[in-house]
């Protein structure tokens, strides 16, 4: 029985292994946290596009899509059914469980699969219940064959060699990429708000440990001063 129940242990371990994404490489993002002009290009495609359905809760986000223009009563925050019946995953913060290159990634590697219920899947999360929210803006996109037995050397491909485009979207690569550099930016500073204040302000603080470090030195210059003639005398 105690052996049974190893096995069973086993085969669910090997099932959730196989569902697990697949490993390609991830593209690297250009994020810049200062570029505030980024981050509002990335806030305001956020919130016209995600928002419908993703929620950062962590943000005080009203501001936000009240200046794009979402209802707060269309906000996903007030929504209790949805139609796959997976609730979008709150985003606040994706980028740092994930990274921000894993977005990028992410949001590049949607592709046509007949097969899944919303007619999708992505690269890096096969099973992935989002439908192909992207595809709009960057194209349609088909999986390109690769030799089965380089299946095992996956992390070794960009989403672009086993990705082609069959129809284009409403922009770009260029234009594409550039709108998903500014999301990712945002969605990078909207789980670590204050990383650049906190970036600035360290540099405040090992300014003053290094003054305070010389009248340190002098005070306990000062003291010793006084052991020494003693031990002298
Ligand atoms: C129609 C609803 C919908 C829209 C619009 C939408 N998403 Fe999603 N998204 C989902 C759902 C549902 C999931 C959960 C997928 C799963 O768990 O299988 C998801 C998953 C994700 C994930 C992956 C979470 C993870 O770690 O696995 C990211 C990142 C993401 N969405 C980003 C975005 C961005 C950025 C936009 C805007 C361009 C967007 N989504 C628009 C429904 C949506």
């Amino acid at each position: 029985m105690k052996y049974f129940f190893i096995f069973l242990i086993f085969i669910f371990a090997n099932v959730s292994l196989a569902q697990e994404e697949i490993p390609i490489a991830l593209e690297k993002v250009q994020i810049n946290l200062s570029d505030t002009q980024s981050l509002s290009r990335g806030a305001k495609f956020f919130a016209t596009n995600c928002m419908v359905c993703h929620t950062l809760i962590y943000m005080r986000y009203n501001k936000i899509a009240e200046d794009a223009g979402v209802l707060y009563d269309k906000m996903p925050i007030n929504v209790k059914t949805w139609p796959n019946g997976v609730k979008p995953p709150d985003l606040s913060l994706e980028a740092s469980r994930r990274g921000s290159n894993w977005i990028y990634t992410y949001l590049h590697s949607f592709y046509i699969d007949k097969k899944r219920p919303n007619g999708v899947s992505n690269l890096l999360v096969p099973t992935t219940a989002m439908p192909g929210i992207p595809s709009i803006f960057q194209g349609q996109q088909i999986r390109v064959p690769i030799d089965q037995d380089k299946r095992i050397y996956l992390w070794k491909y960009q989403w672009y060699d086993l990705l082609a485009l069959q129809t284009p979207g409403t922009m770009t690569p260029e234009q594409f990429d550039a709108t998903m550099t500014d999301l990712v930016n945002f969605l990078t500073y909207a789980s670590e708000p204050y990383k650049v204040q906190q970036e600035r302000l360290g540099w405040w603080v090992i300014g003053f440990l290094l003054i305070l470090f010389i009248f340190v030195y002098l005070l306990k210059r000062e003291y010793w001063k006084d052991v020494e003639r003693s031990r002298l005398s």
